[in-house]
Order: C-alpha cells, then structure tokens, then sequence
C-alpha cells in the first residue's frame, strides 16, 4: 500500500477521540485548529472545551464582548488570534448571513485565517484537497523523504506544501488524510520517535540513513530577545491601585497591566529613573515610604524571555479612578500578572 492510503488506514484504527471529531461543524473545527496552533492537543482539549461551552456557536461568539473572550483565552498567548476569532465570527454572522465559508478561497479572505487554517477547515469539512502544513506534518515529512532544507526557511516549507499536494490527491478523503498526517506526527513519528514501532521504518529515509535524530534540519536559532519590565503598583489608603490597557502591537495587547517602565537591564532603584520619577510627577503622587517591596519573576515567551519586577509603593494622595485591589479580579491581566496579583496582592 502506498504511504500516504497506508497513512489514512493507519488514521482510521488509531485516532484520538476528541471533542472536535464529533461532527464536520466547520465553526468547531475553525475553533480548534486556531487553539491547536499554540498548544498541544492535551491542553489544547480543555481550552476547546470551555470555548465551545461558553460560545457554542458563531452567533454567540459573535454576540459576545471581545473581554470575555480573552478571559476564555487566558494562558495559551497569541491573544490577537482570540481578537481575530471574535472579529471574523462578527464577519460572518453579520456580513455573510451566519454562513461559513465552504472553500479554501472564501476561507483564506478572513481575519485570522492563513494557508494552514483554511487547508484544515476547506479539507476536513468541504473535502477540498487542500494538504496542511504543520510542525507535525514537517518533521513526518521530512524523514520519510530525508529532506535536508531547514523547516524554518520558506524553501523549505514550500518544498514540503508541493510534496503534500502531490500526495493528497491520491487518497480518497482529503480531511483524513491531513489529520492522518498530523496525528501520525503527534504520535508516533514525534520529537523523540520509537522507529521500531514505526510502520514506516523499511521506507524512511532518515530512518535507513541514520538521521532520525537530525531531521528535520532547522536553521541557526536566533536568540530569544530579552526584556525587562519594571510595573509600578502603587498603592494609596483606599487599597486603589492604577490599571492601564496595553494598546501597542507587542505581546499583551489589548490586555491589562499596571503603570510599565521597560529597562535595558535589570533596575536596582527605581526611585533614581527618571521615567519613574515622570510617572509620579504626572500623577502628582507622592511616596509614603522610602523602601518599595519588590518581587521578580522570570517568564519565558515563545521568542523572548521576560525579567518581571513588581514594586509595590505606597502612596500618601488618593488615586483617582483607581481600581480597587479586590476588584483587579475582573480586570485581564497577563498570567505572569495575574499570578502576582493572587501570591501577592490580595
Ligand atoms: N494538530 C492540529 N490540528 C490537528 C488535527 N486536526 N488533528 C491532529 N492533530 C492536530
């Protein structure tokens, strides 16, 4: 049998039951293929859950604030694709009369759809042979052919979408046949493969050369960018503090945070910053004490490692519009945040 009709059987016996195979409802699959892009199907599987629980339909997602659903979102990133799923459910259920999109065309003009998404959606729900290019899909790939361009180049990508295409028209269900693909990636051919119990191991290059452990190639990592983010929380007599939105295209946007200065390195006193003291002056705020309590915290991103410092100030003035410490609970806030408000603040 062929490798890739070898692939869908193999599909077919062994997939995972999970709550998005349920039915070809391309809403639910559009929700999990974008939660599916930062995270792995286990953790993947909760967040999925409580989405499809809280906004069970288009229409209701469409209906609802963009707030709640970040606070669905909280803890997977990338919190622009939940701004883009709120924004195309709108799209469609307001423009496009609540009708999804059937084909690969129609799908990719959305917000928030790219050539991975619309592959996923035009395939496995309109049986449009359209292949998936996925980290899975790249490593699989990659080894039974022993490709050797790296999977992080556009060339390399491209060369891997044309073997895909090459393939998928051969098989009789084009859904299956990507999810086989990533399915096969996630569980067997994976990070750290058991080649013996690899159906395909008479067959795969990197397996006959040696070179499971190398393939795929990636091009030289580039080093995470470091930041270091000092947040201000001060603290007057009513127990107020100041809570801004982020509104820059950066990590975080559209979440909450308190008043940010970002440093070149580490502060010892931030007393002596000048940002700081701009801060406390445009607020005519003055300190109660002399020693601000500091607590840091590492937190690492995808592609930048962040150095977190909270000083905790206490002020003498009152701070208007405020927002009360109990009350931080209803605000979204970042988890490295929303961990120190829980450990520390209240
Ligand atoms: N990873 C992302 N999407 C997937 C899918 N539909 N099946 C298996 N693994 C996946």
């Amino acid at each position: 049998m062929s490798f890739e009709n070898q692939l869908v059987k193999w599909y077919r016996n062994n997939k995972r039951d999970l709550p998005w195979r349920e039915n070809k409802d391309p809403y639910r699959v559009w929700i999990s293929e974008i939660i599916l892009q930062q995270t792995r199907v286990v953790q993947g599987e909760k967040y999925f859950t409580n989405f499809i629980k809280k906004f069970p339909s288009v229409e209701s997602l469409a209906s609802s604030e963009e707030s709640e659903v970040l606070k669905i979102w909280k803890g997977l990133g990338y919190y622009n694709r939940a701004i883009n799923l709120h924004k195309t459910s709108k799209e469609i259920t307001n423009k496009l009369n609540g009708i999804f999109p059937n084909t690969y065309n129609e799908l990719i003009k959305l917000k928030g759809i790219g050539d991975y998404t619309a592959s996923a959606i035009s395939s496995i729900c309109f049986n449009e042979y359209n292949p998936v290019v996925d980290g899975n899909v790249l490593r699989l790939l990659s080894r039974f052919y022993g490709l050797k361009n790296p999977i992080d180049s556009l060339k390399g990508q491209r060369n891997i979408r044309e073997i895909g295409k090459k393939l998928i028209i051969k098989v009789d269900n084009p859904g299956d046949f990507n999810q086989a693909m990533m399915e096969y990636g996630a569980l067997v051919c994976n990070p750290f493969p058991d080649c013996q119990s690899c159906m395909f191991s008479s067959k795969c290059v990197a397996f006959m050369n040696k070179e499971v452990d190398v393939i795929p190639l990636k091009s030289k990592k580039k080093k995470p960018k470091e930041r270091f983010l000092n947040y201000i929380v001060f603290i007057d007599s009513k127990q107020k503090t100041i809570v801004n939105k982020r509104i820059n295209k950066d990590i975080w946007y559209k979440l909450n945070e308190f008043p940010l200065i970002e440093s070149k390195a580490e502060i010892k006193n931030i007393n002596t910053l000048t940002e700081f003291k701009k801060l406390i002056d445009n607020r005519s705020l003055t300190l109660k004490e002399e020693k601000e309590k500091i607590f840091r915290v590492k937190h690492i991103l995808s592609h930048q490692i962040l150095y977190i410092s909270f000083y905790q100030i206490i002020v003498n003035e009152a701070i208007t519009s405020g927002v009360h410490l109990s009350n931080l609970n209803n605000y979204n806030f970042p988890v490295p945040i929303t961990n120190f408000i829980n450990k520390l603040l209240i």
